[in-house]
């Protein structure tokens, strides 16, 4: 797909912003705290609807609006989808448009002005969950690392970002399940301090694990699918000397493992794609029975999605906690472009690339990879601060906008 035309009102440093956005590489220049990172942060809201680094929302506002008792934050893009590829849903229809509005108004009492979300395609008010799906992007950011390294909330969340632009139902999913985790977790919070009927625990484990087990269904699959692309661009970087495989690890493990086991070695063939959704449930439910005291006496739920783990192993070796940090980077790079191949696999379109400030993270041989196969794709944002790092022929290809103080200049 195409992003062909872009407006800001009052995003971030961004007061006013209209301009037509071509294909191939477009490279944003600018100094430190120019508005080259917003830029991005405004493309890929209308993938996700949410800020890849503001914590609220209310971030995004201009400062200067902000002040006044009403004020509107508008992010509008232009979209096409490429002819030769059918687009997602039933529409024929080529050209969109896809409008955010962030709404901040007083509500006269005197309280912190109110904030609301409202999202039009196509002119039409959409919920997220309807409106997810029809722009895709793929980020890179500095520090991607974090991917391998980091904590299992950053590769849940690398997860959840890929899967929920392609898999609406899974962003819907992952919406209830949150909800009726924080649920399950108050009641059993009261339990355990103040006492009360455990039974009252049933209707809870019925709801977490019938949404829980389409959450593991779905992940089960993508992993699969991802890894299928990981391996084919890890060998490539690699040059056919590693092997990149995807460990998924469910706390709730719908694999029968022996009673001594507690969970199945990391490089176990582990093939859970026959499993029903059902038939995850009703073993998610078991399991939540047999440790329902444990989690009374926590005052939380121990089992479930929200612990998975996916770990990457080369060799064998498990990345995270015994590879070098370019072998980390390698894997992330892997990881990062198996995501855009897997969303054009599943959505018939180029998601539009946008990358900041990677390259000066990765070594010559890397950054050389990743540039050509930027080329391939339709459509890439890339952010620097220095056009050095970008090969001459790159930059004769690329379009070129410098920004400043939330400015194009041409
Ligand atoms: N809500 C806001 N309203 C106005 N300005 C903001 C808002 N939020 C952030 N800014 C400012 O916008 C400027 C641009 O930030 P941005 O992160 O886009 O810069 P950048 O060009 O990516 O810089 P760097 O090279 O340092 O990464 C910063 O000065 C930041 O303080
Ligand atoms: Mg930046």
């Amino acid at each position: 797909m195409l992003l062909t035309h872009l407006s800001l009102t009052n995003f971030r440093n961004f007061a006013r912003l209209d301009i037509d956005v071509p294909g191939g590489p477009v490279l944003l220049v600018g100094g430190n705290a120019q508005g080259k990172t917003s830029l991005l942060e405004a493309v890929y809201f209308l993938a996700t609807f949410v800020s890849f680094h503001a914590t609220n929302d209310r971030q995004l506002i201009n400062f200067m609006a902000g002040r006044e008792p009403l004020a509107v934050t508008r992010i509008v893009a232009d979209f096409q989808y490429s002819d030769a590829l059918p687009g997602p849903g039933e529409s024929s229809q080529r050209e969109h448009r896809l409008e955010v509005r962030l709404i901040q108004e007083a509500n006269g009492f005197g309280n912190s002005p109110g904030l609301r979300k409202e999202i039009l395609f196509d002119g039409v008010k959409r919920k997220t969950s309807e409106a997810i799906g029809n722009f895709n992007a793929v980020l890179f950011l500095p520090h991607m690392l974090r991917v391998v390294e980091g904590s299992p909330e950053e590769r849940r969340r690398y997860l959840n970002l890929a899967m929920g632009q392609v898999l609406p139902h899974y962003a819907r999913h992952l919406g209830e399940y949150a909800r009726v985790l924080t649920q399950r977790n108050a009641l059993l919070k009261q339990i355990s301090e103040r006492g009360g009927d455990p039974e009252q625990l049933n209707y809870w484990d019925e709801q977490l694990t019938a949404i829980g087990a389409q959450v593991i269904h779905a992940r089960i699959r993508a992993i699969a699918e991802l890894e299928r692309q990981a391996t084919r661009l890890h060998s490539q970087l690699t040059r056919g000397e590693e092997r990149l495989r995807l460990a998924y690890q469910p706390s709730y493990d719908p694999l029968p493992t022996s009673p001594l086991q507690y969970s199945l070695p990391l490089d176990a063939a582990a093939d859970r794609s026959g499993f029903t959704i059902d038939y995850i449930q009703q073993g998610f439910l078991e399991s939540l029975k047999s440790v329902r005291n444990e989690e009374i006496a926590r005052g939380m739920t121990t089992l479930g999605p929200h612990r998975d783990e996916l770990r990457f192993l080369s060799n064998g070796i498990d990345l995270g906690v015994y590879g070098s940090r370019g072998q980390g980077r390698t894997a992330v790079l892997a990881m990062k472009l198996a995501e855009v191949a897997w969303m054009k696999e599943k959505s018939g379109q180029w998601p539009v690339l946008l990358l900041d400030e990677v390259l000066a993270e990765l070594d010559p041989a890397r950054r050389q990879d990743l540039l050509s196969n930027l080329l391939e794709s339709e459509q890439s944002l890339l952010t620097t601060t220095d056009l050095d790092l970008f090969q001459a022929d790159f930059v004769q290809r690329a379009k070129i906008w410098h920004i400043q103080a939330g400015r194009l200049l041409f």
